[in-house]
């Protein structure tokens, strides 16, 4: 009886398979209503009593035995069949493609087009003092054209403000900058423009500077006739009057973008031309400002909002949008 325990030991310490019906079989032959483990399990009765003892610890042992080689199999088996049911080479899930706000992608063109001919990118605060958003620039107090850009105050202390336009930047670098400079100055501005539901007190801006010697008009109407080109693929360009405080003389840019749609008509307004930027050579009185002499330096000046020009580009009629993050309208621009 001993040495059949000992044999059966063997056996299931040998036993090895892959296969889930095997197991199953193997644990019916041992521990099955028949199985040999509970054979010798009902033997028990007959074994004379100095006996019983051992044998208790080897039947034990021998029902252990096979139930630590069921784990076993088990385990392997499991372990197989999650290797098996992935395809380990299978390629993962996709990432989620993010996208550049409209915004950043046309002012990231804009500033790639004028770095090509040599301007550099210029930051500044967007809460800003009074001297760099108006007085410097030829707006002291009082002057009319401020109420063009009325902005957010500070109640206790009315010099800090949030800027109206990010031409406080260009007095920045010219008060630390010798020349000659060429900048560009994108950035968030703000205005209080609650007057219509469909302006936003918050937009963003990019205006170039260029002091040297002998700037001219010329100078300056080629580099915006450059852009235009380069951003539209619209050369021609015309310059009308107007009036900023930091100009002298000023004028207001539009480009020919054509009459060929109805879209054409209703974004012209039937004229085929489109208003695109502010600008100008800059006042001797803002040269004077910041400490460069305007007998030996001049420049020019110009300034646009980026929106209108994304509106432009893409279509877009609703300036809200732009705002509300909406992934619907984002998403659009995923790959571009
Ligand atoms: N700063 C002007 C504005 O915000 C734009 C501008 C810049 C005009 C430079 C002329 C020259 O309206």
């Amino acid at each position: 009886m001993f040495d059949k325990i000992e044999e059966l030991l063997l056996q299931v310490r040998q036993f090895q398979t892959g296969d889930k019906n095997e197991i199953e079989q193997f644990r019916i032959v041992y521990l099955g209503k028949k199985g040999s483990v509970t054979e010798l399990f009902e033997k028990f009765r007959e074994v004379p009593a100095e006996q019983k003892k051992e044998f208790g610890q080897k039947i034990n042992g021998l029902k252990q035995a096979v139930n630590a080689k069921l784990d076993e199999l088990k385990a392997a088996l499991s372990t197989e069949t999650i290797a098996e049911k992935s395809d380990l080479t299978r390629p993962g899930l996709p990432l989620e493609l993010g996208s550049r706000h409209p915004i950043s992608i046309v002012r990231n063109r804009i500033t790639e087009i004028f770095r090509s001919i040599g301007f550099a990118v210029a930051d500044g605060p967007e809460v800003e003092d009074d001297w760099h958003n108006f007085t410097a620039l030829n707006l002291p107090e009082y002057h009319p054209a401020r109420d063009m850009q009325d902005t957010f105050f500070i109640e206790q202390n009315p010099d800090i403000l949030l800027r109206t336009h990010t031409s406080s930047v260009q007095i920045r670098y010219m008060e630390n900058n010798e020349p000659p400079m060429r900048i560009l100055s994108p950035g968030r501005v703000f205005r209080n423009e609650a007057i219509s539901s469909r302006s936003h007190c918050i937009f963003h801006q990019i205006e170039g500077l260029y002091i040297d010697k002998d700037v001219s008009f010329a100078d300056l109407k080629q580099t915006i006739q450059y852009f235009t080109t380069e951003l539209f693929g619209k050369s021609k360009i015309r310059m009308r009057p107007s009036y900023f405080p930091f100009t002298e003389p000023s004028a207001e840019v539009d480009v020919y973008w054509g009459l060929n749609s109805e879209t054409d008509y209703r974004i012209t307004k039937g004229t085929g031309w489109l208003e695109i930027l502010g600008c100008g050579m800059v006042d001797p009185a803002v040269l004077k400002n910041v400490n460069i002499d305007p007998e030996k330096y001049s420049g020019y000046a110009f300034g646009m909002g980026i929106e209108r020009i994304v509106m432009l580009l893409y279509q877009i009629s609703d300036i809200r949008l732009f705002f509300e993050n909406d992934l619907r309208t984002l998403e659009q621009f995923k790959t571009l």
